[in-house]
C-alpha cells in the first residue's frame, strides 16, 4: 500500500505548505505519533539538500513542542467527521450545533482552527497575520462595523473589536458563544448571539461594512440546499453599499477550481463584484474571495 505520508512530506518540502499545517496534516493521515517522527526523518535520510533538511528539521521540532497535537488532532477529527453525508440542511446545522457544542468544552482552540495543533500562542499567531491581511485589503478602520459568521470562540471577534467601532459574533453553537461571551468579557464595542444558522437576522439591513466567514462556509457548503446561497443573499443584504464580504476557505472539498467557479457564479448571481487576493500566509493556506457589494 502507498504511504500516505509520502505526498505530504513532498509536497511540503516543494514550498508553500507552513509547517504547522503539514504536521496538521501528518497527524490526520499517520497510525500514532511515532509513525509522524519516523516518517520525518525518513524523508530527511535519503539524501536530500542542505534546505529540505532543514525543512524537515523545523517539522521534526514542532512535532516536539507541541507534544499532544496529535492527540488533540485525532480527537477532533473523531468529533468533527467533516465527510458526514449530508441530510437535510436543517438536519447538518442540528448536527453541527452539537458537534461545535462539544469542541467548545473539550477542544475549543483545535476545533476552530485544526491547523493551531491545539496551541493558544499558534491559534493566536495565526489570528493576528489574517487581521493584518485584513488591514491591508482596507477592510480594517475604526469606524467600521463588522459581523462574523461562525464566530466560533470569537478569536476574530476580541482581535478586531480595538480596531474598529462594533463587532458582532453569531454562531450556532451555544457553547462557542459562551467561550466568545468569555474570551470578549469586557470589550463594550461586541454583540454576541447564538443565531439560527439559516439566515443572518440578528443583523439589519445594510447595518455592516464588512462580513467576515472564516472557515464557517465549508459547513454551509456542506448543508446543502443552498444554505451557502442562502448566506451570500443575506450578506448583501446587511452590507451597506461598498462593503464587503470576505470569505475565507469555501469548502473543504480539495477542489481550489470548483470553489472558483462556484463563488463567481453566486457573486454573479448576487450582484457583488469578486477579487481572489493570493496572501502567503506563514500559519494557514486556505482561500481568500472578498465579494463588494457596489457603491
Ligand atoms: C471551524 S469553526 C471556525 C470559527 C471561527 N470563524 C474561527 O475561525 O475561529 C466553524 C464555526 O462555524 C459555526 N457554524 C457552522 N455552521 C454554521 C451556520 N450555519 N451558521 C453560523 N455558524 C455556523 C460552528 O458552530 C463553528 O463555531
Amino acid at each position: 500500500m502507498a504511504d500516505p505520508l509520502r505526498p505530504i512530506l513532498d509536497a511540503y518540502l516543494a514550498g508553500g505548505v507552513p509547517p504547522n499545517i503539514a504536521l496538521m496534516r501528518l497527524c490526520m493521515e499517520a497510525a500514532s505519533r511515532d509513525a509522524v517522527r519516523a516518517a520525518i526523518a525518513e524523508a530527511g535520510a535519503s539524501g536530500v539538500s542542505q534546505g529540505a533538511a532543514d525543512r524537515l528539521a523545523a517539522l521534526a521540532s514542532l512535532l516536539e513542542q507541541h507534544p499532544s497535537a496529535f492527540a488533540t488532532i485525532r480527537a477532533v477529527m473523531r468529533e468533527a467527521e467533516h465527510d458526514r453525508p449530508a441530510g437535510s440542511p436543517d438536519d447538518a446545522v442540528a448536527h453541527w450545533a452539537a458537534v461545535f457544542d462539544r469542541l467548545a468544552r473539550e477542544q475549543p482552540e483545535a476545533g476552530v482552527a485544526l491547523y493551531a495543533l491545539g496551541s493558544p500562542d499558534l491559534l493566536d499567531a495565526a489570528t493576528g497575520e489574517i487581521v493584518v491581511a485584513l488591514r491591508g485589503w482596507g477592510l480594517i478602520e475604526a469606524d467600521r462595523r463588522v459581523l462574523e459568521i461562525g464566530c466560533g470562540i470569537g478569536r476574530f471577534v476580541r482581535a478586531l473589536a480595538p480596531e474598529v467601532s462594533q463587532v458582532t459574533g453569531i454562531d450556532i453553537s451555544a457553547e462557542m458563544v459562551a467561550a466568545a461571551r468569555a474570551r470578549c468579557a469586557g470589550l463594550a464595542n461586541v454583540r454576541l448571539e447564538v443565531g439560527s444558522g439559516r439566515d443572518l437576522a440578528p443583523c439589519g439591513e445594510g447595518a455592516v461594512d464588512l462580513v467576515l466567514a472564516a472557515d464557517v462556509f465549508p459547513y454551509l457548503v456542506q448543508a446543502g440546499g443552498d444554505l451557502a446561497g442562502r448566506h451570500v443573499a443575506e450578506a448583501r443584504r446587511v452590507l451597506r453599499p461598498g462593503g464587503t464580504l470576505a470569505i475565507l476557505n469555501y469548502s473543504y472539498r480539495g477542489d481550489l477550481e470548483a470553489d472558483r467557479r462556484e463563488v463567481r457564479a453566486r457573486a454573479g448571481e448576487t450582484g457583488f463584484s469578486i477579487e481572489e487576493p493570493r496572501p502567503a500566509f506563514r500559519y494557514w493556506d486556505g482561500s481568500v474571495f472578498l465579494l463588494r457589494k457596489g457603491v
